[in-house]
């Protein structure tokens, strides 16, 4: 995204054209910043340590256009569920390009999960002998939990620790490969996810020492060979405006140096190494275009648009931050005239002239629609002032974003677009009420 005269572009296409084509709340993705980002994490990682595979979460943004853009790419998927499982296979995936890595999971996942040929991850012993009665998977793995985790956003996006609902507490994993190994299983995997959205290179190094400090004695005493070792997802991005950047030239290098270390001298041998990135893959890839639709002055000044807590559920549900950044367009002829042509709009309310100098912004509390009052979201932000008929855009909405949104208040789910370069096209049409009401029965018989 950038403005280009004051006007908001994705690639060569302008919000104002994509409002005007597809309506707003808009889901928009850029797929060359996508492309970028699993290039950068997969050409980084390579460097440093040859056999890695990016599995992507399919989690994070399951529109099936994304999802066929990464496998595009050189992805595999990620999947935590039936339906994902299916999802990628009627994309083209099959075999180890499906890492199974469900949790809490009843008799007929486990079903479906061997049924399917994926890589079967279990995140607890307890699964073993339920997933054995459906049969003996070639290569199975156990998710670890190494009694710490991390997360920049919310303490609910930290995955391991003692109070994690994940994995097997990593002094008790061996007893979980030693009763695999038992019941016949030859080839293994190992896994961990321990938080979302950490941007500290140094965090991701002792993870992985963690893990492989775990896995090497096992190995050793069990005499069983790990084909891969997948430390997780959870690269972070930016969320606030004076936010760093994960370095991640930094966390492969400090990733893969523990790696070699700690492979040679357990004699793991030349193992796969294994990321399951979504958020920094497709996390800044995602926007979402809203329009203002009522401004009311009460005690404080509200600014009413068609994106709410459930078009987007993070601010609501983690206080995530979201930057915002406002097109004009729609006014520009009459804010011309008052001299607005002279403004230049970056983004976070960061408002300033053509000669630099900053202008006031205006405190405003962005809202969406629904009966509730945490759906005034964004709390206090300067903006440029913003009138009715302007569009907001909601930044770093690739990820937890669409998959996260739900018809609440009969606000129907947004539509999707991608932009490549200069097209764009629609990969999901928006919600109507005919598909609100699909699924449901009885309604002649209801009193
Ligand atoms: N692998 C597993 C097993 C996971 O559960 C997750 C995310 C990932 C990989 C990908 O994590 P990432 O690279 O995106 O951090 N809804 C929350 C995030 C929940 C993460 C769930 N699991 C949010 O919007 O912040």
């Amino acid at each position: 995204m950038h403005y280009k005269n004051s006007q908001i572009y994705f690639d060569s296409i302008s919000a104002q054209e994509l409002a005007k084509e597809y309506g707003t709340p808009l889901y928009v993705y850029e797929a060359g910043r996508i492309r970028e980002n699993f290039q950068r994490l997969d050409r980084t990682f390579k460097k440093h340590w040859p056999r890695f595979q990016i599995y992507y979460a399919v989690k994070s943004n399951s529109n099936p256009a994304i999802v066929k853009l990464l496998m595009q790419e050189g992805a595999f998927c990620d999947c935590a569920s039936l339906n994902e499982i299916l999802l990628a296979k009627k994309l083209g995936a099959k075999g180890k390009a499906i890492l199974f890595s469900g949790n809490y999971l009843n008799d007929d996942d486990l079903k479906a999960g061997i049924e399917s040929g994926a890589f079967i991850n279990l995140d607890d012993v307890s699964l073993l002998d339920r997933l054995l009665k459906f049969g003996k998977p070639d290569v199975l793995s156990f998710r670890i939990n190494p009694d710490f985790g991390k997360s920049n956003v919310h303490e609910s996006d930290v995955m391991a620790g003692k109070q994690a609902k994940f994995g097997i507490p990593w002094e008790r994993a061996k007893e979980a490969y030693a009763k695999a190994k038992e019941a016949g299983i030859k080839k293994f995997g190992v896994h961990m996810m321990t938080g979302s959205c950490v941007t500290e290179p140094e965090y991701f190094e002792a993870i992985t020492k963690k893990l492989l400090d775990c896995v090497g004695p096992m190995a050793h005493d069990l005499h069983i060979k790990f084909e891969f070792i997948d430390i997780g997802g959870g690269f972070g991005i930016p969320y606030l405006p004076d936010e760093k950047p994960l370095d991640i030239e930094k966390t492969a290098e400090k990733v893969c140096d523990v790696f070699r270390k700690k492979t040679k001298e357990f004699g793991l041998g030349d193992v796969q190494l294994v990321v399951e990135p979504g958020r920094y893959l497709v996390g800044d890839a995602g926007f979402i275009i809203g329009r203002v639709h009522a401004i009311k002055e009460s005690y404080k000044k509200f600014v009413g648009t068609d994106v709410g807590m459930s078009t987007l559920a993070r601010p609501v549900l983690y206080g995530a931050y979201h930057g915002i950044s406002v097109d004009k367009t729609r006014s520009f002829d009459k804010l011309r005239m008052t001299g607005f042509d002279k403004l230049r709009m970056t983004g976070h309310g960061d408002i300033k002239t053509g000669h630099g100098e900053p202008v006031e912004p205006e405190k405003v509390t962005i809202t969406g629609q629904a009966c509730e009052n945490a759906d005034a979201w964004a709390k206090d932000r300067e903006l440029p002032k913003l009138e009715i008929g302007d569009l907001i855009v909601v930044e770093n909405a690739g990820a937890y974003g669409f998959c996260m949104s739900y018809p609440y208040n009969g606000r129907l789910r947004a539509a999707e677009v991608l932009v490549d370069g200069k097209t764009d096209k629609l990969i999901r049409r928006r919600e109507t009420f005919e598909d609100w009401l699909l699924g449901v029965e009885n309604l002649d018989t209801a009193r």
